[in-house]
């Protein structure tokens, strides 16, 4: 039995891997952490099985677990991933803290110096699709962010097949209100969300760019001269939870002759939690809510737009998008099924 603690546990990443913990039949939870309810029980907070207390970081009994899944805000998940590491255990952190590969671009991005540099090669990028062998082999993996994974997962096989005629794909995205985290702000509280639909850091400065590039680099490697890059505009949806990603991309010549629908069948035939739409269907969030489940939906168009390619992909943020994957990365690295206690 997997021994399992929480940093966070009181916000909506932890609170969502508490819920999916309760099916998992081989791991139960032995810690969980909030720095603001100290002394209360997560029963408390939450109704579920687990009756433990409420703890801060520094009484974390971390001889006791196997691994640690950090839900915290950055910077402060890097200082606590470290301290876990160091007491010989693994973690899955779902903070943006180790997905960037280079210091310098996390702190660019994240406007603070980073705790612990000296991580970041060691950290594997969480998204089993395409790092699931190194994902099995690490210590530390980096839970991806709920955009990347609703950009990146359609764009995977075009970006394998070197398919791309322009280095540049468009991302459309919208996220429930879920996305900003537990506590409300002016941007996200009911009344300013509520019936209305509001693009938000828009000309490609939202923080999921850089990791979005990064990865799609990794995979094109280095076959785009000059690298391939998004423009990413997020969108805030009057919902609690859910994402839905439209990827627009120009196919190269040869790339239009393409039967599209079958390569991604094929591609993501043996994933789990992929599942692709038959022809004429559209991903949708309300499908995927509350599982760990992306769809994808093939859209060719026609006509003097017909080097172009759309995809649409739905997942929920909070779990595919986060805890859900995060406990997937888990199994990897722990050599379990990992499709357990995400059915
Ligand atoms: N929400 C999503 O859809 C989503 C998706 C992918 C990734 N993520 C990432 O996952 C992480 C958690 O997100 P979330 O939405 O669950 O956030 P959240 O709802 O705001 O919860 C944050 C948790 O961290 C604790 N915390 C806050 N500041 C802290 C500090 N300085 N030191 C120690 N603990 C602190 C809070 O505990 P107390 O208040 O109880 O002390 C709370 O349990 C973030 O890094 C986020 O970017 C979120």
């Amino acid at each position: 039995m997997l021994r399992i603690g929480i940093f966070g546990a009181t916000g909506y990443t932890g609170l969502e891997l508490v819920r999916l913990l309760q099916n998992h039949r081989q791991a139960r939870l032995v810690f969980a952490h909030s720095e603001s309810n100290p002394g209360a029980k997560l029963s408390d907070i939450i109704p579920c099985l687990y009756d433990v207390p409420l703890i801060k970081a520094d009484d974390a009994p971390l001889a006791d677990v196997d691994v640690v899944f950090s839900c915290l805000p950055h910077a402060a998940s890097a200082e606590l991933a470290a301290r876990v590491l160091a007491a010989g255990k693994k973690v899955v952190d779902l903070s943006a803290d180790f997905r960037l590969t280079n210091a310098a671009v996390y702190e660019k991005t994240y406007k603070h110096v980073h705790p612990h540099p000296e991580l970041l090669t060691r950290a594997v990028y969480g998204l089993p699709e395409r790092y699931r062998e190194r994902i099995a082999q690490t210590d530390l993996v980096a839970n991806p962010g709920c955009y990347p994974t609703s950009t990146i997962l359609p764009a995977l096989p075009l970006l394998e097949a070197g398919a791309l005629a322009e280095p540049v794909l468009i991302a459309d995205s919208k996220s429930g209100v879920s996305g900003a985290g537990r506590k409300p702000s002016t941007t996200t509280h009911f009344v300013e969300v509520n019936e209305g639909l509001t693009p938000y850091n828009v000309a490609n400065v939202h923080r999921h760019v850089p990791e979005i590039d990064q990865v799609l680099n990794d995979i094109d490697n280095g076959r785009t001269p000059g690298g391939v890059n998004v423009i990413f505009t997020p969108h805030l949806l009057p919902i609690s939870r859910g994402m839905l990603t439209t990827l627009y991309v120009r196919l190269t010549p040869e790339a239009r002759q393409t039967d599209w629908q079958s390569v991604f069948e094929k591609r993501y035939a043996n994933e789990p939690f992929v599942r692709v739409l038959p022809r004429g269907q559209t991903a949708s969030i309300a499908h995927v809510a509350r599982t760990n489940m992306a769809a994808i939906s093939l859209h060719p168009l026609g006509g003097a737009v017909a080097d172009r390619l759309l995809l649409v992909c739905a997942i929920d943020n909070l779990t595919k998008g986060a805890s859900g994957q995060a406990l997937q990365n888990m199994n990897l690295m722990f050599g379990l099924d990992e499709r357990e206690g995400l059915r």
